[in-house]
């Protein structure tokens, strides 16, 4: 896919940032409720009849996009407080998610499985999202044909249908790869089934975790997520309730590395630091001094960071989401780093934007080879997803002079709050309007 093409999947703010490099991060921030514990969790909200209240819920374009998805069924969906959603599924009756919506988010197919489940079938027109190359819902699909869907798929659509009686039915299912959203999915549909699920190979996330928690508050009976296999008894009717979102462990991983290429000492509150185990075992190793609490991480980063190598892999090895910044943070670091990455085909999208700034990094089919230590130079960029943009912006954190960070549809599907967030730790750091003058092609700020 051109350049060209792969930006255009994420209609621009129009705005872009301006980042003047060289600033020490200090100070302490808040971390947000996790982007991706919430979107299952409020598409879990489909399985009830009435009214759920979801806690700790980040303010995000992609959470606004699942809220509008939820409202395009006939969900009610109200903001209650600053962090607060409450969900009113009584009267949902259409089953096809609005395709404008599901074409903007990926993460728009974990309606299929409550669907499914409440009201036997669901339509769900192919779903966007961020560009990292192939990224196909068989998994999701083999979980509804197991559970006694019939798929019915064409160039646009999917449909899903009971074939015989009004519930899904339990069965064993193994999957190939623990795919975090076919195990979304699963424990969802399988919830409602009757009997008794066994899902092999399930993905280990704690966003999975967090998902059961809700789905046992509700009445289902859900054993061992976290684990390769997980037990799900099915029952016949789940009830609304109340749920607080887990800390983001994604957004705590892109400030510990802010923090350190800016050579900075930050306390992050507000997060789980048990779901962070792998990324501060890597971040030690580059010489940063970590201090934990359960809900709080200190990181004082040194002038000089050693190279350390990364290899992503799910949970509870190193997230690929965290990946792309960790690249930027190597390109500070001595000496050289190898990147692998095992869970997307495009992943190392940040690396040419991160050239263009004077990193020399060189990407080998999923591997990326950074050779540590010049100096970056701030310069335009586009971030071409959710975490190059943040990449690229930890990166403008450290190099010299100014970049301008355009793209930010991108970061703001992921971050709250960034400029604030950053700003209140010393960065120097601004949110700009251009309008580009069509006649003239020129951007002025
Ligand atoms: C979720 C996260 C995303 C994260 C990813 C991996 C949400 C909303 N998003 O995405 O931020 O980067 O986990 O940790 O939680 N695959 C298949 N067939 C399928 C499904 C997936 O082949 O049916 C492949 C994908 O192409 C990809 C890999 O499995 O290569 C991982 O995908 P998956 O774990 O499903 O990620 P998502 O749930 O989409």
């Amino acid at each position: 896919m051109s350049n060209l093409a792969r930006r255009s999947i994420m209609p621009d703010t129009g705005n872009y940032l301006t980042i003047e490099g060289g600033h020490r991060l200090s100070g302490e921030i808040g971390i947000s409720g996790a982007k991706n514990s919430c979107l299952p969790i409020l598409a879990a909200t489909l399985l009830v009849k009435g009214a759920c209240h979801i806690e700790n819920v980040p303010r995000l374009s992609d959470i606004f996009n699942m809220a509008k998805v939820l409202r395009s069924l006939g969900a009610t969906v109200n903001w209650t407080g600053r962090h607060s959603l409450s969900i009113d599924t009584s009267n949902v009756s259409c089953l096809e998610p609005d395709p404008v919506l599901v074409q903007k988010m990926r993460a728009s197919v974990l309606v299929l499985g409550p669907l499914f489940a409440r009201f036997g079938q669901a339509m769900i027109p192919l779903p966007g999202g961020c560009s990292l190359g192939k990224r196909p819902i068989d998994l999701h699909l083999l979980g509804m044909e197991s559970l006694g869907g019939f798929v019915a798929e064409n160039d646009e659509a999917v449909t899903v249908k009971l074939t015989n009686g009004r519930r899904p039915v339990g069965t064993t299912i193994n999957l190939n790869f623990p795919s975090v959203g076919a195990t979304e999915n699963i424990l969802m549909a399988s919830a409602l089934a009757e009997g008794t699920t066994i899902l092999n190979n399930a993905a280990r996330e704690p966003e999975i975790i967090d998902l059961a928690n809700l789905l046992n508050k509700m009445g289902a009976k859900i054993v061992d997520a976290g684990e390769s296999t997980i037990i799900i008894v099915g029952t016949s009717e789940l009830r609304p309730v109340s749920h607080r979102v887990i800390p983001d462990r994604i957004e705590a991983g892109t400030y510990i590395a802010a923090t350190a290429i800016t050579a900075g000492k930050v306390t992050l509150t507000d997060v789980c630091t048990d779901h962070l185990t792998s990324l501060l075992q890597r971040i030690s190793s580059t010489g940063c001094k970590i201090t934990t609490e359960i809900d709080k991480i200190t990181i004082d980063a040194p002038d000089v960071l050693r190279s350390t190598d990364v290899r992503t892999q799910p949970y509870p090895g190193f997230p690929t989401d965290v990946q792309p910044q960790y690249m930027a943070l190597m390109t500070r670091a001595s000496g050289e780093s190898i990147f692998v990455e095992k869970i997307f085909e495009r992943r190392f999208l940040a690396a040419d934007e991160l050239r263009r700034m004077g990193a020399d990094i060189r990407v080998i089919d999923n591997c990326a080879l950074v050779n540590g230590g010049r100096k970056l130079t701030g310069c335009e960029v586009n971030a071409p997803d959710i975490r190059a943009a943040a990449a690229l912006l930890i990166a403008g954190l450290w190099a010299d002079g100014s970049t301008r960070l355009k793209g930010l549809g991108h970061l703001y599907r992921g971050y709250e709050d960034p400029v604030g967030k950053l700003s209140a730790l010393g960065a120097r750091i601004a949110e700009n309007n251009f309008v580009t003058d069509t006649a003239t092609g020129i951007s002025q700020g």
